[in-house]
């Protein structure tokens, strides 16, 4: 199908489903559908204790205000981006794993794909006014793969629109993380041409500090 052929409300990205993409570090850490409804449970049950679970989808709002369009990169089974939805955003969401995608696209409501971030192209989706990384999904990409990452992702954005990401440093990772400090993350930011805007602790806007062991970035494509 070429892209005049191509209907207006569908999409795709480059990656033919037959060339399967970079190897993730969330992949070696759990794959199959059972392993992906268990992580989503986990999250079901911290909610069930009274644990907030939308702090991401907040601080995405107060930069962009709905209705926004938003697209949650590496956004698991959803949740995020289904917060996004709710609170009247048109979010998007994209994921390598296709059982959290699966668990994702239970929500009717939004919009959701399996895609490798490193080669993501939305054809008809490209201006988004915030991209979030939300949840270690930083730590968890494939070794090598940050620059094409952020590249893909600043080639979704409108002019002035947001990245924003959280992750947890050396010493802080998820099980099966790799380290990327700030200044390799702001560096890729750069290259990519986006430009560093703030930087927190936690997404209620905690202050960074040379201790902090989780960072909340966010750069903005001033130049577009
Ligand atoms: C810890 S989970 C976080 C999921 C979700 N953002 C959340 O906070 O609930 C990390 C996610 O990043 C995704 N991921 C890692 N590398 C990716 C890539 N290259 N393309 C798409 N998704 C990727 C994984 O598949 C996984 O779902």
């Amino acid at each position: 199908m070429t892209d005049a052929e191509r209907p207006t409300d569908m999409w795709s990205t480059d990656s033919p489903a037959s060339v399967p993409g970079p190897t993730t570090r969330w992949a070696g850490l759990q794959r199959g559908s059972q392993a992906a409804r268990a992580y989503r449970q986990r999250f079901l049950d911290l909610e069930a204790a009274g644990r907030d679970l939308h702090g991401e989808a907040r601080f995405v709002s107060a930069l962009a205000p709905p209705p926004s369009r938003v697209l949650d990169a590496g956004c698991g089974f959803g949740r995020v981006a289904s917060e996004l939805t709710r609170m009247g955003h048109t979010a998007v969401g994209v994921d390598a794993d296709p059982d959290l995608v699966a668990l994702a696209a239970e929500d009717p409501d939004t919009r959701f794909a399996v895609a490798d971030l490193a080669t993501l192209d939305l054809r008809n989706e490209q201006e988004f006014h915030a991209v979030v990384m939300a949840g270690n999904v930083v730590p968890y990409l494939a070794d090598g793969t940050l620059h094409p990452v952020l590249a893909r992702l600043t080639a979704h954005l409108a002019p002035g629109g947001y990245l924003v990401a959280g992750f947890g440093l050396a010493g802080s990772l998820p099980e099966g993380g790799a380290a990327v400090s700030t200044a390799q993350y702001d560096r890729a930011a750069h290259v990519a041409g986006l430009s560093y805007l703030t930087r927190y602790s936690t997404w209620d806007r905690a202050p960074f500090t040379a201790t902090s062991g989780y960072a909340v970035s966010v750069h903005r494509l001033v130049n577009g």
